[in-house]
């Protein structure tokens, strides 16, 4: 495990994308495991800053995304699919067929996890996955209590994780959707580097407890301590009580 001390976000952002643009340059057919949540968007914004001053070209690769909740449309402004395209595909010259994100309006979990894994698989794994951290320690979807095996399946999302959304949906929790089809622990693991980003105070207590406490699936992302490629950039605020 590799710790990198960022001053504040725009640090952070900087360094976290200045790792994925190395990971690009040197595969330019790679695949990224993308990530949504606010704290990776300044690291998006970043990269697509790169790409406008030619530094970095997206042509080639490919992307398979966390997670996204089940029964949103795709055109939801709130979806997974429309912030990626937001915040980083609709700016960049990333090829169309090369996007993928688990469809979250086949109402089918089992059909729709079944083919996101067939994708994971058909493209070769992931080389870089990008993670955020929720405060309960999940990654992803997988909230405490996941069993780490798990490739994509459907989750409930716990009231702590509706109630962290629902700024993202008029602050109402009545709209924030309850389930969410994600990609499971052992996806994440099998990833050949893994990069997670944090910032701010309200991330300190869950980053101390997930990489200097016991592994243990009540803190899905402790499991990282046992990657062998796992870097966390964060910001001193984050990284305050380690
Ligand atoms: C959501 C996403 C996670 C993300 C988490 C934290 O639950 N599914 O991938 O890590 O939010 O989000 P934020 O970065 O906004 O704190």
């Amino acid at each position: 495990m590799k710790i990198i001390r960022a001053k504040d976000y725009a640090d952070m952002s900087r360094k976290a994308a200045n790792i994925i643009s190395a990971q690009v340059i040197m595969k330019p057919n790679c695949v990224l495991g993308l990530a949504t949540g606010g704290t990776p968007v300044g690291a998006y914004a970043q990269l697509v800053d790169w790409y406008n001053k030619g530094d970095i070209d997206f042509s080639e690769v490919t992307t398979v995304n966390l997670d996204e909740y089940r029964g949103l449309p795709k055109e939801h402004p709130e979806s997974y699919w429309s912030f990626m395209h937001r915040n980083l595909f609709d700016k960049v010259n990333i090829d169309p067929a090369k996007i993928n994100l688990p469809d979250g309006t086949n109402p089918d979990a089992e059909d729709a996890c079944a083919k996101y894994n067939q994708i994971i698989h058909a493209v070769g794994g992931i080389d870089l996955q990008l993670l955020g951290i929720g405060h309960d320690g999940h990654i992803g979807f997988n909230e405490p209590g996941e069993a780490f095996e798990l490739e994509t399946h459907c989750v409930d999302l716990t009231p702590e994780t509706i109630e962290a959304n629902k700024r993202f949906f008029d602050g109402n929790v009545d709209l924030v959707p309850k389930q969410a089809y994600t990609m499971g622990i052992k996806t994440i693991m099998q990833a050949r580097k893994v990069l997670m980003v944090a910032n701010g105070a309200g991330k300190a207590e869950i980053i101390k407890k997930a990489f200097f406490g016991p592994v243990t699936p009540e803190v899905p992302a402790s499991i990282l301590q046992m990657h062998p490629d796992f870097t966390l950039v964060g910001d001193e605020e984050a990284l305050s009580l380690i």
